[in-house]
């Protein structure tokens, strides 16, 4: 469980970061977590930048 508040799995949160989000906002406006307590925030963000790291460049175009 990634975000306690919600009840989001660490799987829902992928599937939010595949499906486009690059931030805890956007990861918040898909899936929602993050976006009560923000305790989540650095597992969320750590989630991110291991995705956005291994992101072909031309996701960010
Ligand atoms: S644990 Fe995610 S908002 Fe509180």
């Amino acid at each position: 469980m990634v975000c306690l508040c919600h009840g989001i799995s660490e799987r829902k949160v992928r599937r939010a970061i595949d499906a486009g989000a690059m931030s805890l906002a956007e990861v918040g406006d898909r899936c929602g977590a993050g976006t009560i307590c923000h305790g989540c925030h650095p597992t969320i963000e750590e989630l991110l930048d291991v995705a956005v790291s291994v992101r072909p460049r031309t996701a960010f175009a």
